[in-house]
């Protein structure tokens, strides 16, 4: 089985220190939710989150909502090939299940996260589609078990989509960045086999993704 795990992706709720934080309150009141309740976003935060630590690597979830949508509609995932796992930056585990069909709407993805930070699982049918654990990358990495694990970064060697799917093995771990910008800690780094550059302009996250299982689709399915 071949595992995606987007990692140090920047979702999370509001963290305390900016629950009282004039942008956070007035929002909140639009939305008639707890700020402790929603999910840190930077379109409407952004006051809020100048100067916090790890600022390039949080209040970004439409990242991982494209992320998610990429590897989750394919068939490789459909045929239950292909495993996903979101790390968040503050040491979350998301587990996505079999056949999730998650929301396209931006505005429902949201509704869906904050339901499940506050209730951890998501199911259906009394199965688990979405599970959330407090777990570090190390953990998460060990209990995976993959043969290697294959960072993709611009710091890595260069390959291309085609010879890296073909190096692959079909027990690999592929570990993406769910980050606008910034790069892997040594927390990751240190847990990753290998670390792959698979174009010489820094890409979005889900752009990478998209071409690399689709090129892993190839092989293994096709
Ligand atoms: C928006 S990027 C973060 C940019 C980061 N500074 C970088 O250059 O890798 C999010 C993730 O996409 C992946 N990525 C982006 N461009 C890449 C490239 N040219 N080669 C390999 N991975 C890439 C990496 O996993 C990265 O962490």
């Amino acid at each position: 089985m071949l595992s995606l795990v987007l990692t140090e992706s920047a979702l999370e709720l509001v963290p305390k220190e900016l629950q009282n934080h004039s942008s956070v309150l007035s929002y909140s009141k639009k939305m008639k939710k707890r700020p402790s309740d929603m999910i840190l976003d930077i379109s409407w935060h952004y006051a809020a989150m100048k100067g916090i630590k790890d600022s390039l690597k949080r209040g970004r979830p439409d990242l991982v909502h494209l992320c998610l949508l990429e590897a989750c509609s394919i068939p490789l995932y459909f045929e239950k090939k292909l495993r996903v796992y979101v790390h968040t930056i503050n040491n979350k585990v998301i587990f996505v299940g079999e056949k999730v069909r998650l929301p396209k709407s931006y505005h429902r993805f949201i509704g869906l996260m904050e339901k499940l930070f506050s209730d951890k699982k998501i199911q259906e049918g009394g199965k688990n589609l979405l599970e959330i654990k407090d777990m570090t990358f190390d953990n998460l990495i060990d209990r995976i078990g993959a043969k290697e694990v294959i960072g993709l970064s611009t710091k890595g060697l260069k390959s291309s989509y085609v010879q890296l799917a073909q190096e692959l093995g079909n027990n690999s771990c592929i570990v993406v960045g769910g980050f606008a910008r910034g790069h892997f800690s040594e927390m990751v780094l240190k847990k990753i086999d290998k670390l792959i550059c698979v174009d010489k302009n820094p890409l979005e996250a889900h752009v990478v993704i998209a071409r690399l299982l689709y090129e892993c689709e190839k092989r293994i399915i096709m």
